[in-house]
Formats: structure tokens, C-alpha cells, sequence
């Protein structure tokens, strides 16, 4: 088992990742359950595969547990869900000291995690991620929240949990298609400040996103330590941490014209947008052509997309500035992107001149 930890003073937790860590999930939350009681919250997917041997394995150290079972999808990050799942929650009288354990992907943690701020005023929570996306991005870092008809995660807190349990095993039952979407966010840190990783990505990447047990525990841990490093200096996303939306400003554009739905997983479309931020600074004369002709020949390498036009084979320019408009990182109305001057050496670029923006889209797309 290796450990990583989010240093965050008073709210420092530990991430531990290792194969099959389900199975003394008793052992590794008591230090940070308050009481011998805990509710989980999981999707119906997860729960069929997962939930059995998370329970047994806190009965097992006398941890009392109920659960509440959500539908899977991106639907449930909703307030029509949350308010369901909160009487739910309240009708079992959890107490101050009643923990939320959040078992599945990046949905459920995001769900469970904001659910737990508002409950009682904040009742303690742990991740406990079953997507390769929410082992390597979501589950850390604190950021939590539901989706309304205006937006994507614009309703939401910063929430840190107590412990975040990381069973590579967890894997076993996800679908291709969603590991290589996680694949993409593991491919960010590389580009973002990690050049050797980036490196050991294009020999080993293939392993990874096959799902090969040392690979994988290698690359979950990468990405944990170079989530955390990042969490650690701008816990509220001033400044540094902004570094981690590489590619989502784009990526969000295509999946809100995807309605969010499964033409166009997360993970796929941080692929596209990683490779539109490498070609849009490659015009920029920010950053050398074969840096992003790199990232483009190793994102078909494990079978992930690479252009928009790989998604549809047309698309809106104007459609898709006005999603950019709607970004969070907007400031006095001024677009900002995650850009890059190499692989490994991404910056945010406030004040993007979006006629050159425009111009570059158009003759894209
Ligand atoms: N909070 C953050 O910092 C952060 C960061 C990145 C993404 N996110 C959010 O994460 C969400 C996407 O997360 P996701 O990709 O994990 O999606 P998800 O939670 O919807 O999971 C994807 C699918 O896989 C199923 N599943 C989960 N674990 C499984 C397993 N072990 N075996 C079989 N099936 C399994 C789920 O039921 C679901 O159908 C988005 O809402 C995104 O906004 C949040
Ligand atoms: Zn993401």
C-alpha cells in the first residue's frame, strides 16, 4: 500500500491506494470514522459490484453501516437527486459524528461530498473512488458540487474529506471505455509540469489504460501526488490550481453540446480539449509543433481521441465560444485558457484575444 497526503494543515488528509484494500476497508477508515457508525452513499452500478464487501469489511471492525443507492449518471449530480438523497439522509438521524463514506466514480464523490457539507452543517466524509477519473482526479482535492440547468458544477463547496481509500481492484469491473477516459486525466499531469511522466506515459500508457495492476499504481499515485502538490498550494483555486482545468475549458464546450450525455464521456472530452490547448498555443508560437504532435500520436496510441472532429463532424465556433464565456475561470468578462509552452510546461493565459481564437476554431472545426 503507498500513501499520499494532501497537506492542508488542519484539514491534512491521507489518500491510500493498493490493490484489494476493499477488503480491510474496517482497518483503513476507523482512525478517521468519529463513531462506530457510517452511511454510504453509492450508484446502483457500483453498489452491485462494490457494496457487499465495503460493508462486510466494516462490520467486520464493528462499524455499523447503512446505505443509500443513487442511479448512476451524470443526471444524479442534480437538485432534484440531492433533495431525495438528503431526507433519505436525514430520515436514518445521522448524528455530528456520523461519517458519509462516498463509494464510486467522480458523480457519487461530488454528490456525497456536497451532501456532506450541508448535512447538520457538515458531517465528516471519505472518498471512496471506483473510477480510474476519480482515483486520479476527483476524490482529491475537496472540490464538490451538482450540476444545474445553467451549468456544470456551478452549484457546489470545497469540502476536503477525512481519507481517501484507493482499491485499484475497484477497476476490474469499469468498462474500457471509462478507464481510457480516466487515462486522460492522467495524461494531464504530464502536461501540465511533469515531462518525465509525460515520458513514462508514452513507454507504459498502454499497460495503464489496458488496466495492468503495477502500472496502474504507479500512474494513480503520480497523479495523487501531483493533484495534491497542486491542492496544497491553492486549496480554493486562485491561482495555481487553475492548471488542472488543461483542457476543460474546451473539453466542456464539446460536452455541454453533447447535452453531457454518453456520446461524449468527461475523460474523452479532456482529451480533445488537452489537444486543442497544445494545437491553439502551437498557433500561438507559444509552443514547438512536435510537443503537440507528441500528445497527438500518443493519445491514438491508448485509443483516445484527439479532434472534435473525431466526436461529430461538425461543430458551432460560435456555439462553442459562447460555452467558454460561461467558464468559471472568466474574469471582468475576459477569457482565460490553460495554454502551454511545451509538454510539461502548461501556464493559464488570462486575456486570450478571441479573434485569434475564432479565427483558429473556425478554420479547425
Ligand atoms: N470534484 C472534482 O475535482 C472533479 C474532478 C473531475 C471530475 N469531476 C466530476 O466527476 C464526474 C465524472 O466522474 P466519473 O467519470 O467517475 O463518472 P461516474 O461517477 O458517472 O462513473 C462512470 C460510470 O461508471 C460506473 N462505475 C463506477 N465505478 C464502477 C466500477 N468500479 N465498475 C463498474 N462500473 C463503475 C458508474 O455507475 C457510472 O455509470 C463528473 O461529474 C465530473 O464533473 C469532479
Ligand atoms: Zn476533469
Amino acid at each position: 500500500m503507498n500513501t499520499v497526503t494532501v497537506s492542508l494543515a488542519e484539514r491534512s488528509y491521507d489518500i491510500l491506494i493498493g490493490e484489494s484494500l476493499l477488503a480491510d476497508a474496517g482497518a483503513h477508515l476507523a482512525p478517521v470514522l468519529p463513531q462506530k457508525r457510517a452511511i454510504v452513499v453509492t450508484d446502483e452500478t457500483v453498489a452491485a459490484h462494490w457494496l457487499a464487501l465495503l460493508e462486510g469489511a466494516l462490520a467486520a471492525e464493528g462499524i455499523r453501516t447503512e446505505a443509500i443507492t443513487v442511479a448512476p449518471g451524470e443526471q444524479s449530480k442534480s437538485f432534484p437527486v440531492l433533495a431525495t438523497l438528503m431526507s433519505e439522509l436525514l430520515q436514518l438521524r445521522p448524528e455530528r459524528k456520523t461519517a458519509l463514506i462516498a463509494l464510486g466514480g467522480g458523480v457519487i464523490g461530488d454528490l456525497t461530498g456536497f451532501a456532506a457539507s450541508i448535512c447538520l452543517r457538515g458531517v465528516p466524509f471519505v472518498q471512496v473512488p471506483t473510477t480510474l477519473l476519480a482515483q486520479v482526479d476527483s476524490s482529491v482535492g475537496g472540490k464538490t458540487g451538482i450540476n444545474t440547468p445553467e451549468g456544470k458544477n456551478l452549484v457546489g463547496s470545497f469540502y476536503q474529506p477525512k481519507r481517501v481509500l484507493i482499491d485499484t481492484a475497484t477497476l476490474s469491473s469499469l468498462p474500457l471505455r471509462e478507464r481510457r477516459a480516466g487515462y486522460a486525466e492522467i495524461v494531464k499531469y504530464g502536461l501540465i509540469n511533469d515531462a518525465a511522466f509525460f515520458g513514462w506515459l508514452e513507454a507504459n500508457g498502454a499497460r495503464v489504460a489496458a488496466g495492468e495492476a503495477d502500472a496502474l499504481a504507479y500512474a494513480i499515485e503520480k497523479s495523487c501526488r501531483a493533484k495534491a502538490a497542486i491542492v496544497a498550494q491553492d486549496e480554493k483555486e486562485s491561482g495555481v490550481r487553475a492548471l488542472l482545468n488543461l483542457g476543460h475549458t474546451f473539453g466542456h464546450a464539446l460536452e455541454a453540446e453533447c447535452g453531457f450525455s454518453s456520446e461524449l464521456l468527461h475523460g474523452e472530452a479532456v482529451a480533445v480539449g488537452m489537444q486543442m490547448a497544445f494545437d491553439f498555443s502551437v498557433r500561438l508560437n507559444l509552443c514547438p509543433a512536435q510537443d503537440a504532435e507528441r500528445l497527438r500520436a500518443h493519445l491514438k496510441h491508448v485509443g483516445l481521441p484527439a479532434s472534435p472532429r473525431a466526436i461529430r463532424p461538425a461543430w458551432d465556433a460560435n456555439r462553442l465560444i459562447a460555452h467558454f464565456h460561461q467558464d468559471k475561470k472568466v474574469q471582468d468578462g475576459a477569457l482565460t485558457f490553460i495554454l502551454a509552452r511545451a509538454i510539461g510546461e502548461a501556464f493559464v493565459a488570462r486575456d486570450v484575444y478571441e479573434g485569434d481564437l475564432r479565427g483558429w476554431l473556425e478554420g479547425m472545426l
